[in-house]
């Protein structure tokens, strides 16, 4: 067996490392460099990744590679995960009478929606399965790839070059930093900023990417997309990949055998700045908040790429003004009496603005271009303000100099997702959250995600034991239920049976209500010092 583990750590990188820096393509400014992959390298299909990430051969078992990833990636996302589903509840190719089964209602919907929309041959493929595959224009999917839905590749990158000569077969890959895995198409989604992105481009949308629910397709039926927080939503995906503080740690070991899998402190030292004693490190991965962390981290990259959203919106003269990219309720509130109005002081009665989950400041544990960040908000503010639906041309300089300052932005955050969490920033983290957040909590949207956000660290104090679950559990039932906060899970469920119209819970939640036990909670994390 020694023989194949040298093989593999000594195949030529040199030769991949010289195609790939006459391929990679300047990118124009984004939130998030890792996000897409140079153009020439493209996907290869889920069977191929099956081919090894299904169960582990004897050869990966014997070798260790199972203690550093499971190898059963591609049977848990194929049997449990949504996304292999994805496809399946929307596909238009079916027989009248399937159609009219109420397991296939989802279809009978898809359908409903492109006939409203009178689509064209081709339509739905591209507009629609832009998510419920994951094709790109780069990337036309074959018919066996549609079958699949949202495969390995649409998360992890297109995998024609990391796959080409076991390059990530290989356990020197382990070693390589999240940039020059990036260079080969794959993309490193433990980093938070990096995974946010990718899951964001789908769940809130992507206009240049094709990706984008707009208000004629909410009208026609489409289901309202949720708010977004990246623990939450990934602690929902049926989990087929070991977190850090899962991959297993020896405690007191000797620097030879620092950890149990091979090249361990490499690993930690490119992905996580860890270094140091096998205890040190223990000790940072263990009492490190690292669910909240992840949950603060989406937030922020939701409120970059919720302005790169009104950039690319902005820059198209026939996107712009697309009721979608606007809160909701702005327009479906119903004008009854003794209703609190849905109301900001910075802002013109009658015209719409932005959805209100999207905005996010750095907390002030986290600051280094907070003026400029919060000038340049109040402008895209003001101009919104200025005309109805905003002043296009304005919107699209101001969120231009915005997404200049993102790779600020994007430093910061790569700073902050290699710092250990201590609880009291959690403390900190949940204060800011609501104060920053205290003025839109009426806004349903707004009052879901900052439940989420508040769960992931509540229950993050309660699993490192700084909290007591009895303080907080009744609240946390009562909010579940009345924001509607649990995703539907089961594979094939469609997400229609859970959300019985969004427009009618958010117009009707008791929103005083949730906003006393947000208070409550997070007050009740105060004896933590
Ligand atoms: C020939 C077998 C094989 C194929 C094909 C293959 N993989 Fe892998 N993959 C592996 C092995 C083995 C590892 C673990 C390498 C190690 O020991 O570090 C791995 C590791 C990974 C990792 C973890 C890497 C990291 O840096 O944390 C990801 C993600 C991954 N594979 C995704 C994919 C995807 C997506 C595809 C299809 C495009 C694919 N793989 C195709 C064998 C394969
Ligand atoms: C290529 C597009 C795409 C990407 C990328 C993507 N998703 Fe999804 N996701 C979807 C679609 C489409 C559905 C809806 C499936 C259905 O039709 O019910 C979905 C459903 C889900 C659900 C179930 C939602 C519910 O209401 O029950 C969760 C949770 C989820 N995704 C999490 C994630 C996470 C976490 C990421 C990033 C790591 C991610 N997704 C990336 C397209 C995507
Ligand atoms: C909806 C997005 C999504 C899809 C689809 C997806 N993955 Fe993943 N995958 C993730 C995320 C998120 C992680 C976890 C990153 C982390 O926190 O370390 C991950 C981690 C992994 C890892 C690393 C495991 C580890 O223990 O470090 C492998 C290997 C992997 N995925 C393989 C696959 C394969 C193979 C497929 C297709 C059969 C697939 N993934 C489909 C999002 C996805
Ligand atoms: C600028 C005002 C405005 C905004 C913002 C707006 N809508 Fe609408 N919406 C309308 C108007 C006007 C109609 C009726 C005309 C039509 O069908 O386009 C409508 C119709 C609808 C319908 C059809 C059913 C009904 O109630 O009449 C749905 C569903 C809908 N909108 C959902 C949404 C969602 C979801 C959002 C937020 C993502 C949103 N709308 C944002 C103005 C708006
Ligand atoms: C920006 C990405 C995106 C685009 C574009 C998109 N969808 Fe969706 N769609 C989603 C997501 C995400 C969900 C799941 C929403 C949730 O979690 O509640 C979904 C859910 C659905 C559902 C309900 C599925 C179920 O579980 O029952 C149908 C039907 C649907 N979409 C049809 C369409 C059609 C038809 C189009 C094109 C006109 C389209 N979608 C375009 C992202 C998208």
């Amino acid at each position: 067996m020694v023989w194949l583990r040298v093989v593999w750590l000594h195949i030529p990188l040199m030769l991949s490392v010289l195609i790939c820096a006459t391929t990679f393509a300047v990118e124009p400014p984004r939130a998030d460099p890792h996000a897409t992959a140079p153009v020439s390298i493209f996907n290869i299909g889920v069977k191929e990744c099956a081919a090894c990430h299904s169960a582990p051969s004897p050869i990966y078992t014997a070798l260790g590679v199972t203690r550093f990833v499971r190898l059963i990636e591609a049977t848990e996302w194929l049997k449990f995960d949504k996304h292999s589903y994805a496809y399946e509840l929307v596909r238009q190719d079916l027989s009248q009478d399937e159609l009219e089964t109420d397991e296939r209602k989802s279809n009978k919907l898809s359908v409903a929606i492109t006939s409203k929309l009178n689509y064209k041959v081709g339509e739905f493929e591209e507009k629609c399965l832009s998510c419920h595959v994951g094709s790109s224009a780069n990337v036309p999917p074959t018919r066996m790839d549609l079958e699949f839905g949202v495969q390995c590749e649409a998360c992890h990158g297109p995998g024609s070059e990391y796959t080409r000569r076991e390059q990530h077969q290989q356990v020197s890959w382990r070693a390589k930093t999240p940039d020059q895995k990036s260079e080969l198409g794959m993309r490193d989604l433990s980093s938070p900023s990096t995974s946010a992105a990718v899951c964001l481009s789908c769940h809130l949308g992507n206009i240049n990417e094709g990706r984008f629910v707009t208000h004629n397709m909410y009208a026609a039926g489409h289901p309202v997309l949720p708010p977004f927080d990246l623990q939450t939503f990934l602690s929902a995906m049926p989990p087929h990949w070991k977190t850090l503080p899962e991959k297993p740690i020896v405690a007191n070991a000797s620097k030879s055998d620092l950890g149990t899998f091979e090249l361990q402190a490499e690993y930690n030292l490119a992905h996580f700045d860890i270094a140091g004693t096998a205890d040190a490190i223990q000790l940072a991965i263990q009492g490190s908040y690292d669910k909240t962390r992840r949950s603060m981290i989406g937030g922020l990259v939701a409120n970059d790429l919720g302005i790169e959203l009104i950039h690319q919106a902005a820059a198209k003269t026939e996107t712009w003004g697309d009721y979608s990219i606007y809160n909701c309720m702005g327009c479906h509130q119903e004008l009854k009496k003794n209703r609190t109005p849905f109301r900001h002081e910075s802002r013109t009665p009658g015209r719409p603005f932005p959805a209100n989950w999207l905005r996010l400041e750095y907390p002030a544990i986290h600051v280094s271009h907070r003026d400029k960040q919060e000038a340049l908000s109040r402008q895209m503010t003001d101009s919104f303000n200025a005309v109805p639906f905003g002043d296009a041309r304005q919107l699209n300089e101001l969120s231009e100099s915005h997404l200049q300052t993102l790779s600020n932005r994007f430093a910061d955050r790569r700073k902050m997702e290699r710092q250990a969490m201590t609880k009291q920033e959690v403390r900190q983290w949940l204060e800011f959250l609501l104060k920053s957040r205290h003025d839109s909590l009426d806004d349903y949207w707004v009052a879901k995600q900052t439940a989420w956000m508040l769960f992931v660290a509540i229950d993050e104090l309660v699993e490192h034991k700084e909290l007591a679950h009895d303080s907080v559990a009744p609240m946390q039932k009562e909010l579940r239920e009345s924001l509607r906060l649990d995703l539907k899970l089961p594979r094939r469920q469609s997400v229609l049976d859970g959300q019985k119209g969004s427009l009618e819970t958010a117009r009707s939640f008791d929103a005083a209500r949730c906003k006393l036990l947000l208070i409550k909670i997070v007050e009740a994390t105060a004896t933590i010092r």
